[in-house]
């Protein structure tokens, strides 16, 4: 598209924006779906039998924002954070919550919340997985028991959803996760991806049969460049690292692998649902474009690949001295950083992801344009 084509589309979306929001809400409710990129307080709540200290129950997780821990695996707002800011819709609470108001939105997701059901893993002898039973089928089974509170009848269900996001994801990583921590290799890996692209796949089409009409689906983050996966699984072979970056090829190609099949699903549903908006909202580019080129999105260069909040080693990634317990301590400029605890990404970066994902260049379409089109 011509410079000034592109100016005058991001006009007109401006001004659509502008005018829903003072007239009419376009958005009015979120519905999430996902794991610790997404979870806001439902992991705290499901593990709090099972897990005497958990440590994104402690600070520094919340310090920044929020001045305390609120269950978000990160220092402040996660990305849906700053998109429910955008429509002026209150944060979205977590679902397993039941104090909250559910009118403006739900948030499903899990901690360690898996693509794929808890009895794959169970049944191939994957015993890596965590026993909370909150994969994207059991969170589209809770969405289902809410629904009959949000609206009653087919009419009162189609308009109320029509103002309505749904994230589906990022869902997988922890597939991947579990499948490496059981002794898989990472290239024993890629036949997974299909199976794996499926079950994301299931779960849009499950929220468009109960009337979503904007589904949000975020790819994988180039995990090669995750603290965490830098320490667990580093390599003595200069050749197993970008020379450019210093992240892990193999993890890298793993993640782009998945979300070239996602986005082939993501084309095959927008065929088949030619009147839902369908997004695909890449992790991987921004977080690459912030390893390579850290300050020009005004972060330090030492915080390429080193977790802000750590208790030391060469990432600064300590599974013994992990965040949130002691030994570990934050950093003191986390607004500096792209890592928070060398998983997960610190409120800076979840921010500027957001921005990306709301007005592009990461997501296809960005956000703003596929509600207001
Ligand atoms: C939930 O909030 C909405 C407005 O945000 C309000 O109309 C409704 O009465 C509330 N429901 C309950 C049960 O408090
Ligand atoms: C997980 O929960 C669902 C119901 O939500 C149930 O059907 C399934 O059997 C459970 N899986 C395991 C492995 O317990
Ligand atoms: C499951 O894995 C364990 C160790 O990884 C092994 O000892 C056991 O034989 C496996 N069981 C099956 C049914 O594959
Ligand atoms: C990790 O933390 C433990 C506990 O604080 C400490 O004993 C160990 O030296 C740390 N490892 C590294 C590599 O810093």
């Amino acid at each position: 598209m011509g410079h000034l084509a592109s100016k005058l589309v991001s006009f007109l979306l401006f001004a659509c924006l502008h005018y829903a929001q003072a007239n009419y809400p376009l958005i009015h409710s979120i519905f999430s779906f996902g794991n610790s990129f997404a979870d806001a307080g439902n992991f705290v709540k499901i593990a709090a039998p099972l897990l005497p200290i958990n440590p994104i129950n402690n600070l520094p997780y919340g310090e920044t924002f929020f001045g305390h821990p609120t269950g978000r695996a990160t220092n402040g707002r996660i990305i849906m954070d700053f998109i429910a800011e955008k429509f002026q819709v209150p944060f979205v609470p977590p679902s397993l919550d039941q104090a909250q108001n559910f009118t403006h939105g739900a948030n499903f997701a899990v901690v360690g919340a898996t693509a794929l059901d808890l009895a794959f893993f169970l049944q191939n002898n994957i015993t890596s997985v965590p026993p909370f039973n909150a994969s994207l089928s059991v969170q589209i089974e809770w969405f289902k028991k809410l629904k009959p509170t949000l609206c009653s009848t087919v009419q009162e269900c189609r308009e109320y959803f029509r103002r309505s996001l749904f994230f589906m994801g990022e869902f997988g990583g922890n597939d991947y996760v579990f499948l490496l921590a059981a002794g898989k290799t990472v290239e024993q890996l890629f036949p997974y991806v299909p199976k794996v692209v499926e079950a994301i796949s299931a779960g849009v089409e499950a929220v468009i049969r109960e009337g979503a009409v904007h589904v949000v689906v975020p790819g994988e983050m180039p995990n090669g460049c995750v603290p965490i996966f830098l320490t667990l699984y580093g390599s003595k072979n200069k050749r197993d690292y970008d020379d450019h970056t210093g992240c892990l090829k193999k993890q890298n190609a793993l993640a782009r692998y998945h979300n070239s099949v996602l986005f082939e699903a993501v084309l095959e549903l927008r065929r088949k649902y030619p009147s839902v908006k369908i997004v695909y909202a890449d992790y991987y580019k921004p977080v690459i474009d912030f390893v390579k080129k850290p300050a020009r999105f005004g972060f330090s260069a030492s915080s390429a690949l080193n977790a802000c909040c750590g208790g030391g080693g060469p990432y600064n990634y300590n599974a013994t001295a992990a965040c949130g317990l002691p030994g570990a301590a934050a950093c003191p400029d986390p607004a500096a950083s792209i890592s928070w605890d060398g998983i997960h990404l610190t409120e800076a970066a979840y921010r500027r992801i957001a921005d990306g994902w709301l007005h592009g260049p990461y997501a296809h379409p960005p956000i703003v344009a596929a509600v207001c089109s």
